[in-house]
């Protein structure tokens, strides 16, 4: 989950809170793993360790990592062999038939390095395997913000904690670390938020408020919920973020 460690923290309790639906909505990729029985898993940013867990069930033999302390300790609390690593420095030679990812590569901003560890990770012809924002991926939630920002005189395009890329750029980063594409696409996904955009914005939007003073915070939250309402709240007060997953499979020549 957080690579982006400077900027981003995670508390695990929080997080629960605010994001379960993140593991929740990851059946897809899950399917698209199509996980066979005795295989070796590396989970790249498996938070708190919801879906690695399932991978064990389906009986993968699994290793968790995440650049968040918090997250691994409630990953090894259900029993996990969950370990704090950053996914731009991983540090694995040739032991994994795959490597399965959700909803993490987004926050690790140097792509090149994350694809060449899992590279490294994989047994020949192994496969990578993930979904994380693509393109457009929470577009009207990054203009507020960054907007609410460059309005009170910082860098808005600084704070940006996330890599975003379109179907085209990430497979060109796949490909040029030695794996074929096999599928690779976006899907538009509209996301009910269940504790509202208050609780999205101070789970995952903390790297821009974390550029103001403390005191100025609240004043901003204000704002960017007001810029969202008209588009992210319908009538009867229900929040749904325009989330944007870019989901592949890839396999190492
Ligand atoms: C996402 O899962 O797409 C996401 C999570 C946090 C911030 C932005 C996007």
């Amino acid at each position: 989950m957080g690579s982006h460690k400077q900027r981003q923290s995670w508390n695990a309790a929080d997080y629960a809170r605010n994001a379960r639906f993140v593991s929740d909505l990851g059946a897809g990729v899950f399917d698209l793993l199509d996980i066979q029985a005795g295989e070796r898993v590396l989970d790249l940013g498996c938070g708190d360790g919801a879906l690695t867990e399932k991978l064990v069930e389906h009986g993968a033999v699994v290793v968790g990592v995440d650049a968040s302390e918090n997250q691994i300790s409630a990953a090894r609390a259900r029993g996990l062999d969950a370990r704090v690593m950053d996914g731009e420095g991983l540090d694995f030679d040739q032991e994994f038939d795959a490597v399965f990812s959700n909803a993490a590569l987004h926050w690790m901003t140097d792509p090149n390095a994350v694809v060449q560890g899992v590279a490294a990770a994989l047994k020949p012809n192994g496969r990578f395997v993930g979904e994380f924002g693509g393109h457009t991926n929470v577009a009207a939630c990054l203009v507020a913000l960054v907007a609410a920002l460059v309005r009170r005189g910082y860098n808005g395009l600084d704070a940006i904690p996330w890599y975003f890329p379109t179907p085209d750029e990430y497979g060109q980063v796949l490909e040029s670390n030695g794996f074929s594409v096999e599928e690779i696409a976006l899907i538009p996904r509209p996301t009910p938020l269940p504790t509202g955009i208050e609780g999205w914005l101070m789970t995952f939007g903390e790297s821009f408020f974390s550029v103001l003073p403390e005191s100025g915070r609240d004043d901003m939250k204000r704002e960017v919920i007001d810029l969202l309402r008209p588009s992210l709240c319908d009538s009867e007060g229900r929040w749904t973020a325009d989330y944007v997953r870019l989901r592949f499979h890839a396999t190492l020549d």
